[in-house]
């Protein structure tokens, strides 16, 4: 069965490891796959939602999201990559949507919830934050994508995109398509920080990210948090909540080299420099090829903006096609 597949990203900042084991990875193997047709948007309009005064933030990142993307293996002949802002037909969507969607559903989105507390919004909610789940059902249904990679925390947003789907294609006639959510396998989906804190962000400040330098990369593992009562080299060590043998779970190959560390570390003799070495290697594997294709890419930042001008016209005359069936079914499409 052939699938449209979207997702995307918001940019504001670089994309990071959780980032990768999230979801990037899994995009270049949907990609492999010739039946698979990928969109992957770069979110500005939704980054915006909670930076409006601060627009410099948005517009800075959309290079370097674009640039992480071609570096991990995005391939815009394959994969139509583009800008949320570029397609105007998205904005459209949203607002026939918002009027099938009450106040008191956009509320009880747990998400968007849990965004308002985090950042402390209250009543000063931006009206756009608040429903900028309608905005993505948007993003999703505009290119009719039967697939959505995405994490556990934007499983409400494809809930209340199903609930759309329905309400329109039950409104007015059968044209828009359900989105199935694809997440990350079990314990896969969250990448802790370097710190053992939560999961990876850059407001934590505990993130490793694509782009970093070998030289940050090697460092930001030497102070990774281990286990604090391992002191001695001699002293047996914890391995559960260990940041570097969760990160070995996670990047490391040889699953059997990995369990004999795990019960040397916890007998005592393993000291902490010399697994994170380890892991300093295993990362530098993955890593170093993709950072090395990003810096030739980043050469050459005109190029990229071609790339992306190209994917958003590309995008938006699929979205153009859509939102013509959606006011056709709604019967406004006075000038047909
Ligand atoms: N909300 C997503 C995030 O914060 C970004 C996003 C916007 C998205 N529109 C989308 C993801 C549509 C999937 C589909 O990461």
């Amino acid at each position: 069965m052939s699938n449209t597949i979207l997702t995307g990203d918001r940019p504001t900042g670089k994309l990071h490891l959780g980032h990768y084991v999230g979801s990037l990875k899994k995009r270049v193997e949907m990609q492999a796959d010739p039946d698979n047709k990928l969109y992957i948007m770069i979110a500005d309009m939704q980054a915006l939602t909670d930076n409006a005064k601060n627009p410099e933030k948005v517009s800075a990142n959309v290079l370097e999201v674009a640039l992480d993307y071609l570096a991990i293996g995005l391939d815009p002949s394959k994969t139509t990559i583009f800008i949320q802002s570029m397609i105007p037909q998205l904005a459209e969507l949203t607002m026939y949507y918002l009027n099938l969607v009450s106040v008191g559903r956009v509320r009880r989105n747990p998400t968007v919830k849990t965004e308002i507390e985090q950042k402390n919004f209250g009543e000063g909610v931006p009206t756009g934050f608040f429903i900028y789940p309608v905005s993505q059902a948007a993003d999703i249904t505009a290119f009719k994508a039967n697939l959505v990679p995405v994490g556990e925390d934007q499983k409400p947003m494809l809930e209340q995109t199903q609930e759309i789907v329905h309400s329109f294609n039950n409104t007015y006639r059968e044209v828009l398509v359900e989105p199935k959510a694809v997440l990350p396998p079990k314990g896969q989906g969250r990448l802790p920080g370097i710190d053992g804190n939560g999961k990876m962000s850059k407001s934590l400040g505990n993130g490793i990210y694509i782009s970093d330098p070998a030289d940050v990369l090697a460092k930001k593992v030497m102070s990774m948090y281990t286990d604090p009562k391992h002191i001695h080299v001699e002293d047996p060590g914890q391995v559960e909540g260990n940041m570097v043998f969760t990160y070995l779970d996670v990047f490391g190959t040889d699953k059997e080299a990995i369990e004999e560390m795990k019960a040397h570390y916890r007998r005592g003799g393993l000291g902490d420099v010399k697994i994170k070495r380890y892991l300093i290697d295993i990362l530098e594997a993955e890593f170093g090829p993709i950072r090395a294709r990003r810096e030739e890419f980043a050469k050459d930042p005109a190029a990229v903006m071609a790339m992306l001008k190209k994917g958003s016209e590309d995008a938006e005359q699929v979205a153009a096609a859509t939102l013509a069936e959606v006011k056709s079914a709604m019967g406004i499409n006075y000038f047909a």
